[in-house]
């Protein structure tokens, strides 16, 4: 804590930028010159979307430690896939039309390996299965039966994912069966998370139970590699949260990395990303997107639609909370 205030006072925490005499302790070596000044790379490093801490503490616990970036983000984003009091992702997400909650996730490593599952069903930790599609299959993406099937083969358990509190919920949600997606903090769908880790190198993983009461057979983008999650180990990563139709038209994470790789910071890569999405939505107000990236040097950005829109970072300086700019200001 009084390193981190020091480094606050000291005004070099900007853009996740810290000098390298300041940096003396820590343990990243690699030195770059940028802009004439001597940096290091800020590694390790996790972001997630929204102020999902526990899930970004177990993360750093993993980089800490000397973990790789894959393990970190898969274990961090379990945490939240295992929250029941989280009703957006995982056991206790909300249930689509017909009652039943259906899984989305996806995982991309350094090497631009990756794996997915989508419309999962009674398994509580579609990340983790995901994973397994990566590393124990010739495949990307396995969907519905086939993955369930597959996890059980694996080793996962059967689990009723529906709680108490989703089934009153759906219970009611029937009353009237209206379709809509609140706009912020009650619809938080998602958790992504990007990591470094201390060899410098990035990993990624998305996971939700996607919209509240979606139309059976719905999938976002969080499963869908390139639009709820991108990783280039040369370049960064980028990944989303909100109202998936909108990111998967744009490719959402791709384009945010492709605008990385052609020199934009991670801020300005999130803004043009939800600028796109804009222009093409010209006067509509009513979804929610947030974006979030990091660079291969640990600079991070994030930029939504609407305010209310956070971003978990814990790196050398800290765990904090940051709250993302957005394109409308009320
Ligand atoms: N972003 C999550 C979804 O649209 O399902």
């Amino acid at each position: 804590m009084q390193r981190r205030k020091f480094l606050k006072n000291s005004g070099l925490t900007a853009a996740g930028m810290v000098s390298a005499p300041l940096l003396g302790s820590c343990k990243n070596d690699a030195k770059s010159d940028v802009d004439g000044k001597i940096i290091v790379p800020n590694k390790p490093i996790v972001v997630c979307t929204w102020d999902f801490k526990n899930a970004s503490a177990k993360a750093w616990e993993v980089l800490n430690t000397g973990g790789s970036a894959l393990d970190a983000v898969e274990q961090g984003v379990r945490i939240e896939e295992a929250d029941v009091n989280n009703e957006t992702v995982g056991k206790g997400g909300r249930p689509d039309r017909d009652g039943n909650v259906t899984l989305d996730a996806c995982i991309m490593d350094k090497d631009s390996n990756c794996g997915a599952v989508v419309y999962l069903q009674n398994i509580a930790h579609p990340i983790s299965v995901a994973r397994k599609v990566m590393e124990e299959t010739p495949h990307i993406i396995l969907a519905g039966k086939g993955a369930e099937q597959f996890a059980y083969a694996q080793g996962f358990e059967k689990e009723d994912l529906l709680t108490e509190s989703t089934k009153a919920q759906y219970q009611e949600w029937l009353k009237t069966s209206k379709y809509e997606t609140p706009i912020n903090i009650e619809n938080h769908d998602t958790i992504g998370m990007l990591a470094i880790d201390e060899k410098g190198d990035l990993a990624g993983a998305c996971t939700t139970s996607g919209m509240a009461y979606k139309m059976a057979g719905r999938v976002g983008d969080s499963p869908i590699i390139g639009a709820g999650l991108f990783i280039d180990n040369e370049v960064g990563g980028a990944t989303a949260t909100g109202v998936g139709e909108e990111v998967v038209r744009t490719v959402g994470s791709f384009l945010i990395v492709e605008l990385m790789r052609q020199g934009k910071s991670p801020q300005e890569a999130c803004e043009e990303g939800v600028k796109r999405i804009m222009k093409k939505n010209e006067g509509r107000k009513d979804f929610q997107i947030g974006f979030l990236a990091i660079n291969k040097r640990g600079q991070t950005g994030a930029y939504c639609v609407h305010p209310g829109f956070s971003y978990r970072r814990y790196d050398q300086r800290g765990h904090e909370n940051i709250t993302s700019d957005s394109f409308l200001k009320t």
